[in-house]
């Protein structure tokens, strides 16, 4: 496995590969927490056009940093980071918030997540913003032991995160930017 890869931050022309890798990611991780219907709605032609039609916009967005890893070629992960969190708890409190960190299975635990995180917190250091949260689901036993272990601080507030209908507990980690240990920064390509 080449495990050379490059950091960038997203382009239009991600689309197809973004939604693709997003879909697979999550049918591995989440298959012991969602039923077959939440992963097959997931991949319908409908949904995927729709997130397709509104990328641009969604991802290219000056509120937010997508970045994407890829080797040769082929994205093997992305984060998705907004400088103001669209959860009303954490907006009030002027939070950013990691809405999405996904890794392609082979590319997991080789130190890439916490690349993402470091190059998030630079981000939002540079914007004096000071403090952000990470929802995930209660069941996700793996990201949340890496949450902890970047210095993220389990916060009270949970949510119900809705799918087809059936609410799943999410929970929120706390991150103060200052005080976090960075040793991952890289310089992110455009
Ligand atoms: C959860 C996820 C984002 C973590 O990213 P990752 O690249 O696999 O994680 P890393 O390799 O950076 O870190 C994993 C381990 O190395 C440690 N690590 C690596 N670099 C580190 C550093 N500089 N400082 C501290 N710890 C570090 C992590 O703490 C963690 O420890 P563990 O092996 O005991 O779990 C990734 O596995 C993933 O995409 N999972 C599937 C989708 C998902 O659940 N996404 C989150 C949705 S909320």
């Amino acid at each position: 496995m080449n495990n050379n890869y490059i950091i960038r931050k997203i382009k239009a022309g991600d689309a197809d590969q973004f939604i693709k890798l997003g879909n697979l990611v999550w049918r591995s991780s989440y298959k012991d927490i969602f039923p077959e219907e939440v992963f097959n709605h997931m991949e319908s032609r409908e949904r995927m056009e729709k997130f397709k039609a509104g990328f641009s916009e969604q991802q290219l967005a000056s509120d937010r940093i997508v970045c994407v890893a890829e080797v040769d070629g082929k994205l093997i992960g992305y984060f998705v980071g907004t400088f103001l969190s669209e959860y009303e708890h954490f907006k009030e409190k002027e939070y950013a918030d990691l809405q999405a960190i996904y890794i392609h299975p082979d590319y997991q635990h080789i130190g890439l997540g916490k690349k993402f995180f470091d190059i998030f917190v630079n981000e939002l250091r540079k914007r004096n913003i000071k403090n952000f949260a990470i929802g995930v689901l209660a069941d996700n036993k793996k990201a949340r032991k890496a949450y902890e272990k970047w210095g993220g601080i389990l916060d009270n507030y949970t949510k119900q995160y809705v799918k087809l209908g059936v609410g799943y507990n999410e929970v929120f980690y706390t991150f103060e930017t200052e005080k976090l240990k960075t040793d991952n920064i890289e310089v992110i390509k455009e």
